[in-house]
């Protein structure tokens, strides 16, 4: 038996890669890919954007905090979750508890040239380099309770899902 979960929790804040990186992790593993945003946005019946403007943040969390507790119950699973799922102390207990939790991470300027002015991500509206800093900064020690933390930069997807591959 894994001494591991078979739950393999991806955090990080948008643009570090998770989907991505999941969905190698996936291919690699054989296990399923979630993506939790995605997830979200099934149950919501409209995008995260739209739920965003018409429901607001604090709405959006709930959601995103519910999903997320039915998502970690699934065995043999990737679990791409959103850069803010984080912010809630509950949601992180609850990753500890049912998942092996990797955080991947990335410099400012790499994720600006992944996420650019990207239109699906509400809280990047208004300049996504001056966004990007200040969540960065807002959130500095939110990704640090992960297992394994693992730096982005510079690498191709495969790179990085092998590299978390080692210390599964
Ligand atoms: C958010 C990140 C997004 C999405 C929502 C809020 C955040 O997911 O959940 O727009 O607060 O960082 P990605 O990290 O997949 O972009």
């Amino acid at each position: 038996m894994r001494k591991k979960s078979d739950v393999i929790v991806l955090i990080g804040m948008m643009g570090t890669g998770k989907s991505t990186v999941g969905a190698h992790l996936a291919a690699e593993t054989g296990y399923r890919m979630l993506d939790l945003d995605a997830m979200i946005a099934e149950k919501a019946g409209c995008s995260i954007p739209e739920l965003f403007e018409e429901k607001g943040e604090s709405y959006f969390r709930e959601l995103e905090s519910a999903v997320l507790v039915e998502a970690l119950k699934v065995p043999g699973s990737i679990l791409a979750t959103g850069g803010g799922a984080v912010l809630r102390e509950s949601n992180c207990g609850e990753m500890l508890k049912y998942g092996w939790v990797v955080a991947l991470a990335a410099t400012v300027d790499e994720i600006v040239a992944r996420v650019g002015e990207d239109k699906g991500r509400p809280l990047l509206a208004g300049g996504a380099r001056q966004r990007v800093t200040a969540l960065l900064e807002e959130r500095k020690h939110a990704y640090n309770f992960a297992h394994v933390t693992i730096d982005t930069s510079g690498k191709s997807a495969e790179e990085v899902s092998a590299e978390i591959l080692m210390h599964y």
